[in-house]
Formats: C-alpha cells, sequence, structure tokens
C-alpha cells in the first residue's frame, strides 16, 4: 500500500470493524466507499450497542420508575454526557438532541423568529448566511426572513472556492442579529476562517451558529474554541446511526429563548390555559426522543475518541493532499473547491470535461466506486461557478491510498468511456 505520512498506523484493524466496507458490488468488485460526505459507515461496535440497547434496556426515557426506563434514561443522558466531552462543552445542558443537523439549524431560527428582545429578528434586522451552505443552513433562514420581513444577506466566493470576506464590514452590520455559516463545506471543501468572522460579529454584538457537520466528524471540535453561539451537527456523518443530530448552545441563551416544539418532557406544568417549561436541554427536546439513536452517537463518539480525533485528522489530510495531487493530474478534471489541501476537508467536488457527473457517477459505480453526483443540496454553489452539478468523492478515517489510486484509475475509464 502506499504509505503517506500522518495515515492511521492501524488502517486495516480499523477497516475491519465496519463491516459493509468487505461489501462485495457489480460482479464481486469490493466496495470503494468515497461518499462519506454524504453519510458515513457504522462500525461494529456502534452496531453492537444498538443491538445491545434494544435487547436488555430498551424503555422510554425520564418517565418510568422500573428498571428498564431506569437503565434506558442513563444511557440517553450518559450520551449526552459524552457529546458535551467530545464538543468541549461547559456544561451538559448546553447540549440539546434532535434529528439531524437541519432541524438544530431550523430550532435556532425558530428560536430568533419567537424570541423577545434582544435577540428578536424583525423587520429592522438582517440574517448573515454564505453563499457556500447547505440547503440546510439557507431555506430555515429564508423561511426566517420572509416571516418577519427581515433582509437576508450573504458572503459571496472567490474564484478558488473560498468565502470572500473582502466586504465584511458592510455585509456584518449593527442590523445583523444573526451570522450563519458552515465551518467546512459538504461540496467545496473549504475550512472557513471562523476566528474573523466571530470577532466582526461579536463587534457589532450578532450571535453567531455554526454549522459543523463536516467537521465534528474529522477534526477535534472545541465549542469553548470557536467562540460561537450555537454549533450544529448530524451523527450520521460520524459512524453514528441516521436520526440524531446535536445543537450546542450556549447556556445563558438557551435559558433566555424559547422553545420551538411543544409536548411531553419539555414542560414543568401545564394547565388549560398555559404551561412553564423545563430548563434546557429538554426544553428543547418535545416529546420522546430518539433514544437508540442517542446511544449509537454516544458509542460512536466512544470509536472516535479511542482512535483520536487529532488522529483522525491528520489520516484525512494525509489522503486528501494524495487525492487533490493525484486528481489535479487527471486531464480535463477540474476542482470545485480550493486546489490544495490547506484549510480544506475531506471533500472533493470536480467536474470532468463535459461528461455529466450524473454519467461519471454511473460508470464509477459500475466499477464498484461510489461518489455522489448532484448539487450536493448546495445548489447556489454550483451556480455561482456555472456547472450544473459536479461529481465529489469524499473521505474518512477508512479510506486508503489505494481507493483514491481507483477512483483515479476509475476516472480514467469513464474518460475512455465518454471518448
Ligand atoms: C454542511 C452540512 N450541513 C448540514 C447538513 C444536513 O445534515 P442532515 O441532512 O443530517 O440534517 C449536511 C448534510 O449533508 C451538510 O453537509
Amino acid at each position: 500500500m502506499t504509505q503517506l505520512p500522518g495515515l492511521l498506523d492501524d488502517l486495516e484493524a480499523i477497516r475491519k470493524d465496519f463491516p459493509i466496507l468487505d461489501r462485495e458490488v457489480h460482479d464481486g468488485r469490493k466496495i470503494v466507499y468515497l461518499d462519506n460526505a454524504a453519510t458515513s459507515q457504522k462500525p461494529r461496535q456502534v452496531l453492537d450497542a444498538l443491538s445491545a440497547y434494544y435487547e436488555r434496556h430498551n424503555a422510554n426515557v425520564h418517565r418510568g420508575v422500573h428498571v428498564l426506563a431506569e437503565e434506558a434514561t442513563a444511557l440517553y443522558e450518559g450520551a449526552r454526557d459524552k457529546v458535551a466531552a467530545f464538543v468541549n462543552a461547559p456544561s451538559r445542558d448546553e447540549v440539546i438532541f434532535t434529528k439531524n443537523a437541519s432541524e438544530s439549524l431550523n430550532l435556532v431560527a425558530n428560536m430568533l423568529g419567537w424570541a423577545d428582545e434582544p435577540y428578536r429578528v424583525d423587520s429592522d434586522t438582517e440574517i448573515v448566511i454564505t453563499e457556500m451552505e447547505h440547503h440546510s443552513n439557507i431555506v430555515p433562514w429564508q423561511l426566517l426572513a420572509q416571516r418577519t420581513g427581515a433582509k437576508l444577506k450573504w458572503f459571496g466566493l472567490t474564484d478558488d472556492g473560498r468565502l470572500d470576506l473582502s466586504n465584511i464590514d458592510e455585509v456584518i452590520t449593527e442590523k445583523t442579529k444573526i451570522v450563519s455559516f458552515v465551518l467546512i463545506s459538504n461540496i467545496l471543501g473549504t475550512h472557513n476562517p471562523v476566528e474573523e468572522i466571530v470577532r466582526r460579529a461579536q463587534e457589532v454584538g450578532a450571535l453567531v451558529c455554526v454549522d459543523a457537520s463536516q467537521a465534528a466528524p474529522h477534526m477535534p471540535l472545541d465549542v469553548q474554541a470557536l467562540g460561537a453561539d450555537f454549533v450544529a451537527f448530524t451523527g450520521h456523518k460520524m459512524c453514528a446511526p441516521t436520526g440524531i443530530g446535536v445543537l450546542w448552545g450556549r447556556q445563558e441563551l438557551l435559558e433566555d429563548l424559547p422553545p420551538f416544539l411543544g409536548g411531553g418532557e419539555m414542560i414543568e406544568t401545564v394547565s388549560m390555559s398555559s404551561s412553564t417549561y423545563a430548563p434546557a436541554p429538554h426544553k428543547f427536546e418535545a416529546g420522546t426522543p430518539p433514544i437508540a439513536q442517542a446511544v449509537g452517537l454516544g458509542a460512536a463518539i466512544d470509536y472516535l475518541s479511542n482512535i483520536g480525533m487529532d488522529k483522525i485528522h491528520a489520516h484525512e489530510q494525509a489522503i486528501t493532499e494524495y487525492a487533490v495531487k493525484r486528481l489535479i493530474e487527471v486531464p480535463d478534471l477540474r476542482i470545485i473547491g480550493p486546489a490544495t489541501a490547506e484549510d480544506r476537508g475531506a471533500a472533493i467536488s470536480f467536474t470532468l470535461g463535459d461528461i455529466h457527473p450524473h454519467d461519471v457517477g454511473q460508470v464509477l459505480d459500475e466499477q464498484g466506486i461510489a461518489v455522489r453526483v448532484g448539487h450536493h443540496c448546495a445548489r447556489p454553489v454550483c451556480l455561482r461557478y456555472g456547472i450544473p452539478a459536479t461529481t465529489r468523492a469524499s473521505f474518512y478515517l477508512y479510506s486508503t491510498p489505494a481507493e483514491v489510486d481507483a477512483l483515479v484509475d476509475g476516472l480514467e475509464h469513464v474518460r475512455n468511456f465518454f471518448g
């Protein structure tokens, strides 16, 4: 195997933890899974934790007095402790479980939509996002702007796929109530400069929300170091099951801001005319939460932490650097996003001459190589670069240099196939 500095030492053993990586597709070809930005595969340790939960502990949480209810509650709340430690949250009560990052971001938008001063978003105020957001960090803010009359503004992009912050003082102004942006873009791979944006937002008293969906799975994440007010991410991209997401929020904000969804377990008392609410995080977790999924997220965090997020990050940087180097050698291939390994994550989007990305994806699939094609729920990026779609290869802790080579060979085959 090609050896690169920074690769995980025990890569072969790690790959064995993921049963699906042994799958064969299309006439016995071993799958080359390069669609990790869409969702990651799950290690045996997470699958076992899910089975163990359902086989031995399943009950609803926070309401029963029987032993199973107590065990389920301890496991669910234990998962919250693990998330809090994983992101270095000052308090476990700042960790809200949602069903995915989309719900986390919608929750922030709706908290602000219903909030009183000083957080209230109304027609005298502005919301700031960027042109490289996932639709999950665009549409909730469009909805909020439409409902409140607030003005939606955004940072544009440079030709090489970075945020254009040259007009930061005009985009973020005294009227800005919230700045919400992605830490690592799922389509461009760009790793954004948090400090500069947070500094300007704080200067004008705006809140900051960071979409860390493509960061939390791949690198150490420290919400205190980020300096944001809210951080959202999604479990299924970090070895956990689908159906679990996280919103971290600063405690005093969570105390002040109103709930979005009402229902069981988010209340203190209820009468027919009014209700009072439980303290955060329960105020924001109406109804039966995703219990098994939270337990699975806890197991995923244990798994990733045992390997070490810094080592995982170094591994992916090595793979990404190698992939960028090999991909730019492919004739007619244009990387959409930074064409270097600096300040970028492990998702690499590209076009290949005039061949439609769907055709690229199809011919790669026939060779057992799974990539994503389309606009990746970030259509404004495709509009910005004048392309209908891209092909995206995205890597994770179990990706190998041999898989990068397989992709490059596969692309050669695509080029030959389409003449
Ligand atoms: C950057 C980013 N934000 C948000 C999301 C939404 O995640 P989910 O679909 O789990 O809500 C994704 C998923 O692709 C993403 O990549």
